[in-house]
């Protein structure tokens, strides 16, 4: 009970057993597959044998066998549902089936929803009614609206829960979908006094409802909940409508509400869609993919309007789509916009719209200034980064066109993507995880602000061999989340000549939370016997993190320097650069 039938088979193909044993035991890549110390029992050559083909491992000394979710029970002592909840709990994977889960219940759901839309469609094209009143005091004309199968929910506490009641609806289903509710011993309509919009997915199934009120009652619009055939951030409104002219357009306008998809279709945009009123999501990028890359936000020209763009800038470029934002003038949204100046000047808009990097770029010009050193250099440091998003044929018309614009060299902008984009030793600086010597040391997971993998590996390495103590002092300044550098001095003073290291010592001397990190650090660190390596690389990141900060200090510093000016600074700055540079060359 409480499983889904079909999880240990997602299980398997999504939980590669390499990744999972590989986190235990250290496998070396031996043929076809790969090799280890047993952890099941006590051997000293390995034999314990993990295929990446058939997904199994098998133990030739013990003849431990079994795959994935055998590995998970037996090496954690779990039963078999305790190994798929841990590696489900750990791959994010949902165990628990969703509500209603056959096609058959679902196709009940869509029907009610289908009937409801009736309903409310009826009463608003059938009698007059405040709804169809207020949305033509708008502009909408019906052709339109019959479209969109817009309809009104009356003001009676209960229509359409007597006519689902005479029907014999199963009022489960209806409070599930949100049709109505339960409170005091009564049943009422959910939706009172609005207009209301059926959301519709791609394969004409009725989905959810959003509707607006009339009056000022709160929210101002009122959305299905989410439920078995209603995901928020799966779809998108209007698509059922718009798809073909999207596809044919190749470009969809995106916009946030209901109304300004209806008002820019009835002026004859009918390339659009809206998000549903949250922030783009990830899925609802992919779906726009599947009908045009080309995808502009039309979004309110208000503050939330514009955060909502910049964020949906950056999910759309992740999902390979050309993304742009278009500037609604004169604070105002789509469906006003197209109202009061109609379709040309919405278009010239577009035509204006602004791509990703133009957009960015933008918006740091509006936060920062440049005449000022710190301006310019955060300037360089931002642009550089979002060029960085950019193909490099991209990327070279902006550096020409910031050049021009902003008077720092194109040379210091190409040099600082470089920085950016090469060397990742400006991260490993932050973060610095030793990992490239063939063999992993460890899982790949770093706790970021706990202490680094920099600091982990140090502090294991002085813990395993206090002759390291002394090797590591000249670099000592590297200890610096709070915990790392407190165990660091404990170890320093409790260091004696030729004497290992008394982890007891250190451990009574610390705080609880200092002490967290070095049991951490004593279960989860493991050198595999690499101590000598794991050294030399470490100190091969931490100073190949001090020259690459260097460098990037001295490119900045170029380019902020005046040329009339500096010119004495600016040369004795590029030799030095020079000079680092071909290091690092002669070092690859
Ligand atoms: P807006 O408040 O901008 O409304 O919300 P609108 O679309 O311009 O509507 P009118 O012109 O005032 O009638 C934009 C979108 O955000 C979602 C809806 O999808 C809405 O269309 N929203 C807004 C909600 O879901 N709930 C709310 O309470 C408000
Ligand atoms: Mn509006």
């Amino acid at each position: 009970m409480g499983i889904r039938n079909n999880i240990i088979d997602e299980i398997k193909s999504r939980c590669n057993i390499v990744d999972v044993i590989g986190r235990h035991v250290l496998l070396k890549k031996s043929g076809s597959n790969y090799k280890g110390v047993c952890p099941f029992h006590n051997e000293k050559t390995p034999s314990f044998v993990v295929s990446d083909t058939k997904q199994i491992f098998t133990c030739f000394g013990c003849g431990a066998t079994g795959d994935v979710i055998e590995f998970v029970q037996r090496y954690n002592n779990l039963d078999f549902l305790g190994a798929l909840e841990k590696l489900c709990d750990e791959y994010g994977i949902e165990m628990k089936p969703s509500g209603y889960q056959t096609e058959q219940d679902r196709t009940a759901l869509y029907e009610i929803n289908r009937e409801a839309a009736t309903f409310f469609y009826r009463a608003f094209f059938n009698n007059p009614n405040p709804g169809y009143d207020y949305m033509k005091k708008r502009g909408f004309v019906p052709e339109v609206l019959r479209k969109f199968g817009i309809g009104y929910a009356d003001d009676e506490w209960d229509s359409l829960y007597q006519y689902f009641i005479k029907k014999g609806t199963d009022l489960q289903i209806l409070l599930k979908l949100g049709l109505i509710s339960y409170s005091k011993g009564k049943y009422f309509d959910k939706y009172r006094n609005r207009i209301i919009f059926p959301i519709i997915n791609t394969r004409r199934k009725v989905i959810g409802f959003g509707g607006r009120t009339l009056g000022d009652k709160e929210p101002k619009y009122l959305n299905s909940p989410e439920s078995a055939i209603f995901q928020k951030k799966n779809n998108l409104y209007g698509l059922n409508l718009t798809r073909q002219d999207i596809n044919k357009e190749k470009c969809v306008i995106l916009v946030e509400g209901y109304m300004d998809v209806i008002s820019l279709y009835q002026n004859g945009i009918r390339n659009v869609s809206a998000s549903l009123g949250t922030a783009l999501t990830e899925n609802q990028a992919a779906m726009i993919k599947r009908y045009s890359d080309n995808v502009i936000l039309a979004y309110d020209a208000d503050e939330a309007g514009q955060t909502a763009a910049l964020r949906g800038l950056d999910i759309l470029h992740k999902a390979g789509c050309k993304a742009k934002v278009m500037h609604i003038s004169d604070g105002k949204d789509p469906d006003d916009f197209i109202k009061e100046n109609g379709k040309e000047e919405f278009l010239k808009l577009v035509s204006n719209a602004m791509s990703f990097a133009d957009y960015k770029i933008y918006l740091l010009r509006q936060r920062l200034d440049l005449n000022t050193t710190e301006g310019r250099v955060e300037f360089l440091q931002e642009t550089a980064k979002i060029l960085g998003e950019l193909s490099p044929v991209e990327a070279d018309i902006y550096i020409k066109k910031i050049a021009r614009e902003t008077n720092i060299s194109e040379g210091a902008i190409r040099l600082e993507i470089n920085v950016n984009n090469n060397s990742e030793n400006i991260k490993k600086y932050k973060k610095v995880s030793v990992q490239d010597t063939g063999n992993k040391y460890q899982s790949g997971r770093t706790d970021s602000g706990f202490g680094t993998m920099l600091e982990k590996n140090l502090i294991k390495l002085m813990l395993l061999n206090s002759s390291y103590v002394n090797m590591i002092k000249p670099y000592e300044w590297v200890f610096q989340s709070p915990s790392a550098f407190k165990i660091y001095d404990v170890i320093k003073s409790v260091y004696k000549l030729d004497e290992e290291i008394d982890v007891k010592k250190v451990e009574d001397s610390l705080e609880t939370e200092d002490n967290k990190l070095l049991q951490d650090i004593m279960e989860n660190i493991h050198l595999a016997d690499k101590e000598e390596q794991v050294f030399q690389d470490c100190i091969k990141s931490i100073k190949e993190a001090v020259l690459a900060k260097r460098e990037q200090e001295i490119i900045q510093l170029i380019s902020i320097l005046d040329d009339e000016k500096d010119r004495d600074k600016i040369d004795a700055l590029t030799i030095e650069l020079m000079k680092l540079q071909k290091g690092k060359i002669k070092d690859r």
